[in-house]
């Protein structure tokens, strides 16, 4: 089990937490994600890994809050205990490519620093832009700024930044006559879709990130099987990476819409036990 030392809504509804795990700050590498369990009775729910700090002994997640079980993780306190399974999966391909663009949206924004920060360190220009639909959901922008040679910010109301989406602004440079040598992106399912099929319209290589359901994580289950160029991949241990021009798109969301309708459901369901009857 390990103890959370701190947990905190950075923007609404997406929650901070520090956790205390020496062992596995020791060993992560950008691109590994967890298994965290709330309690018992909650599903394993991946998340990736948004910092570490081996001195200290902390890892950091960044979670929404979307079902029953990141609702229990959402609740606890600073103190209580978690079941954690990390690191996991394999270490992000990072190298000097020369210039990069790197696109962070909703949990993204949080968890995509390790990559800023790899690439950076590897001797990369990082142009990095992070996108909300509203600057107040907008967070982690000092942080990213620091580790970035430029940062962009693009807001659906235009509230901040950019009136539109991360791809909006990477089109917007690439037309103005800047040149990508490789793209990284970290968000939801839909999210990535869209910055991965701009990254090729615009001949940028690009990388992504899956986070299809998962049981074991470890390539047993088969739960988060996803087709990449053609071929299954288990997203656990070929991925969380891959490259974002071959991932299946439409076929990765049909799995993932399979249980939505019974998560939505539970969700309304212990939300009203928890919150009106003091249930857990
Ligand atoms: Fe079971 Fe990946 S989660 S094979």
């Amino acid at each position: 089990m390990n103890r959370i030392i701190t947990i905190e809504e950075e923007v609404p509804n997406v929650h901070k937490m520090v956790i205390d795990a020496p062992d596995v700050a020791k060993k992560c590498k950008p691109g590994h994600f967890a298994i965290v369990i709330p309690d018992e009775q909650s599903e394993r729910i991946p998340l990736s890994i948004a910092d570490w700090d081996e001195d200290a002994g902390t890892v950091t997640i960044y979670f929404l809050e979307v079902g029953v079980s990141t609702m229990k993780l959402a609740r606890k306190v600073a103190g209580d205990e978690i079941d954690m399974m990390a690191p996991l999966g394999r270490e992000s391909e990072i190298d000097n490519y020369g210039t990069v663009v790197v696109c962070g949206g909703c949990y993204g924004v949080g968890a995509i620093y390790p990559i800023v920060k790899a690439l950076k360190e590897a001797g990369n220009t990082v142009v990095t832009i992070i996108e909300a639909r509203a600057k107040y959901l907008l967070y982690n922008e000092e942080v990213l700024a620091r580790d970035s040679d430029e940062i962009y910010t693009a807001t659906s109301d235009g509230s901040h930044g950019t009136k539109g989406k991360a791809q909006t602004v990477m089109k917007d440079l690439v037309d103005g006559g800047r040149h990508f040598d490789r793209a990284y992106i970290m968000g939801c399912t839909f999210m990535m879709m869209r910055n991965a099929r701009m990254a090729k319209e615009l001949g940028i290589p690009s990388k992504v990130y899956l986070n299809p359901l998962m049981v074991d994580a470890t390539g047993m289950c088969g739960v988060c099987r996803c087709d990449v160029g053609g071929e299954t991949k288990f997203a656990c241990v070929d991925g969380p990476e891959f490259d974002g021009a071959d991932v299946d798109w439409e076929q990765l969301f049909k799995r993932s819409a399979q249980y939505v309708p019974h998560q939505t459901l539970a969700y309304q369901h212990k939300k009203c036990d928890i919150d009106h009857c003091g249930g857990v």
